[in-house]
């Protein structure tokens, strides 16, 4: 089944059942009462203060931080220790070479990776200075604050009404007028009104791939999100579909906050405000650390790591 439609699915069952899946997270270590605390001071003492990493002097706001973040897929540890803020309506990039665990950093954002069997978290993720990992914490409010797009674009086979007015109908919106509003202000926010404006009602699946990418967007935007997950969203796209969605991202940011994943250097170049790069730390365990991270210029022009210098130049063995 569709991931996203799993996730709507999930989020339903979830809603309905009033059981919120305690079985897959160890909160042996979010429990402490000095975990406790760091979330209650969150905005005081941010992720920054346990690596290097120095915001831009104008970037005053955090929307999230992830404190000590560890993940196990069973024994397999996937992540390991990983402390980053994610500035405010800002574009924070995440690269670095395949498996190193960037999907898996981007869905522990929302929650997704509740998804999987037998997953085990360690550390925090604050949402404005709220642990998304807490006990009780409501998943189905999480994923509606933190939206997702995914590399390949996965419309619904419904029409394009249908799939924009998805996510509100599920979370209990009836009213067809305030759904009309809903479905153009989407639309019209993912660059995609003008395009579909005559075809409201003919199949999301009869759009170009860059259309239905950015139906996804709208998708995503249809619930008012404040951030905004993407999984490399232009790798499946030409090079005109992926600089209309460069833009659309530019054009976002002042009302959201967004994290991509890009194995493109030259996107998370032009894109980004912030870059984290993420490797392996060692080929026998395979499990994925943060190597650096800071503003997008000086990452790419000014690394602090060596390796981080050999990947951003292409010189990565
Ligand atoms: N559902 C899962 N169950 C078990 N292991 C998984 C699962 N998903 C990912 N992994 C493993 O976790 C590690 C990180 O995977 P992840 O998909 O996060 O990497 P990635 O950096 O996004 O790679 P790519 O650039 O190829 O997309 C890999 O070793 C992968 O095999
Ligand atoms: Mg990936």
């Amino acid at each position: 089944m569709d991931m996203f439609l799993d996730t709507f699915l999930l989020d339903f069952q979830n809603r309905n059942s009033h059981h919120n899946f305690p079985s897959l997270i160890d909160y042996s270590v979010t429990e402490t009462a000095e975990e406790d605390k760091t979330k209650k001071v969150s905005f005081l003492v941010p992720a920054s203060q346990i690596d290097s990493f120095t915001p831009s002097p104008q970037d005053t706001k955090y929307k999230a931080s992830i404190l000590n973040f560890s993940l196990f897929y069973g024994k397999f540890q996937a992540l390991r220790n990983i402390s980053m803020d994610i500035m405010a309506n800002k574009i924070t990039a995440i690269i670095g070479p395949s498996g190193c665990g960037k999907s898996t950093l981007l869905r522990s954002l929302n929650r997704m990776n509740d998804l999987v069997p037998n997953i085990r978290i360690q550390g925090q993720i604050l949402l404005e200075g709220e642990n998304i990992y807490a006990p009780g914490v409501d998943i189905v409010g999480v994923r509606r604050r933190v939206g997702m797009v995914f590399q390949r674009p996965n419309p619904f086979p419904k029409s394009i009404y249908d799939n924009i007015a998805y996510g509100p109908r599920l979370y209990g919106m009836r009213r067809r007028a305030l759904l009309d509003e809903i479905v153009e202000r989407s639309l019209q926010q993912a660059a995609l009104w003008d395009e579909v404006k005559d075809k409201l009602h003919h199949s999301g699946m009869a759009l170009s791939g860059g259309q239905q990418q950015r139906l996804c967007i709208a998708r995503a935007l249809a619930v008012q999100p404040e951030m905004i997950l993407m999984d490399e969203p232009a790798s499946a796209l030409d090079p005109v579909a992926t600089l209309k969605i460069e833009e659309l991202m530019q054009s976002l940011k002042s009302e959201y906050t967004i994290v991509i994943v890009t194995h493109n250097m030259q996107q998370a170049a032009r894109v980004s405000d912030y870059t984290a790069f993420m490797m392996i730390d060692n080929p026998q365990n395979r499990t994925g650390v943060l190597v650096e991270y800071g503003p997008t210029a000086q990452v790419f022009t000014n690394p602090q790591n060596k390796q981080t210098e050999d990947y951003v130049t292409g010189r990565f063995g």
